[in-house]
């Protein structure tokens, strides 16, 4: 039996891979939506993946949110990770303390053994304090490595769910209407074919920065992230998805 799962896994990465035209898949067996250890098991897969990836002082940028809290909860220490170095992708989104990109780059440098620097940013940000923030030497230090980053690790959510939990403001949800958001990842809101519907005004990582980043790993999973998922990637800017079985399955028979 555990060969034939291992062979129903891998037709089903493949199928995945083809459909949003990836390097690599991974599933891993359940949905997260049903069960909360399921979610640590996709941050368990994750961390194998980063691990195979990591370069001694490799810089990893990483956004915010419950999946990537549940990476770092499965890290450990790593030899190809002697000294590496970990930065929020971007700065203030409207997350809960323990969903912020700021604390879970610090709970990551700490499992790692590894260093970490940190986004200290007002959200949201006006025009005028944007501005004048970037130009702040210890927050421009922060954001050259970010932008140099060897490796990116964020997750995807659904447009809906991060706008409530994000508490977004009525003339903002609007555009998010108007606009039919699908997804959301790095304080982007894209529509179904990948387009950007809005975008939270905060420091850090722009979406065409990634074109530069050789691995940008996605972690998402659950069958209500199916949509989400498949928007997300239309924009093709990461080349890795780790996945659950729940969102894979919803994902092929959306497609
Ligand atoms: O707010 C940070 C963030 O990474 C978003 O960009 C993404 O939509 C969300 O968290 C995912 O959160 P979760 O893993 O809890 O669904």
């Amino acid at each position: 039996p555990y060969l034939e799962r291992m062979n129903r896994f891998d037709v089903l990465e493949e199928k995945v891979k083809q459909i949003l035209n990836l390097d690599h898949v991974i599933i891993t067996p359940g949905d997260s939506d049903q069960d909360e250890w399921v979610k640590f098991d996709l941050g368990r897969r994750a961390y194998d993946f980063l691990k195979k990836q990591l370069k001694p002082s490799d810089t990893i940028a990483v956004t915010g949110g419950s999946s990537m809290a549940a990476v770092a909860e499965m890290m450990q220490p790593s030899t190809n990770g002697t000294n590496c170095f970990f930065v929020p992708a971007r700065g203030g989104l409207g997350e809960r303390v323990e969903n912020q990109a700021n604390t879970i780059c610090a709970q990551m440098a700490k499992k790692m053994n590894g260093e970490y620097r940190l986004l200290y940013v007002p959200d949201p940000l006006s025009e005028e304090t944007y501005q004048s923030i970037i130009q702040e030497p210890g927050v421009k230090e922060v954001l050259q490595m970010i932008k140099e980053a060897d490796i990116v690790m964020h997750g995807i959510g659904d447009a809906c769910t991060m706008a409530k939990r994000r508490k977004t403001p009525e003339h903002v949800l609007d555009k998010l209407i108007k606009g039919k958001a699908v997804s959301e990842a790095f304080g982007y809101y894209f529509d179904r074919d990948g387009r950007v519907v809005y975008k939270v005004r905060t420091v850090g990582m722009q979406l065409e920065d990634l074109s530069n980043i050789q691995t940008v790993i996605a972690v998402a999973g659950g069958k209500s992230k199916a949509e989400a998922i498949h928007s997300f990637f239309k924009q093709g800017r990461s080349n890795v998805l780790i996945t659950d079985e729940g969102a894979a399955k919803m994902l092929i028979k959306g497609s």
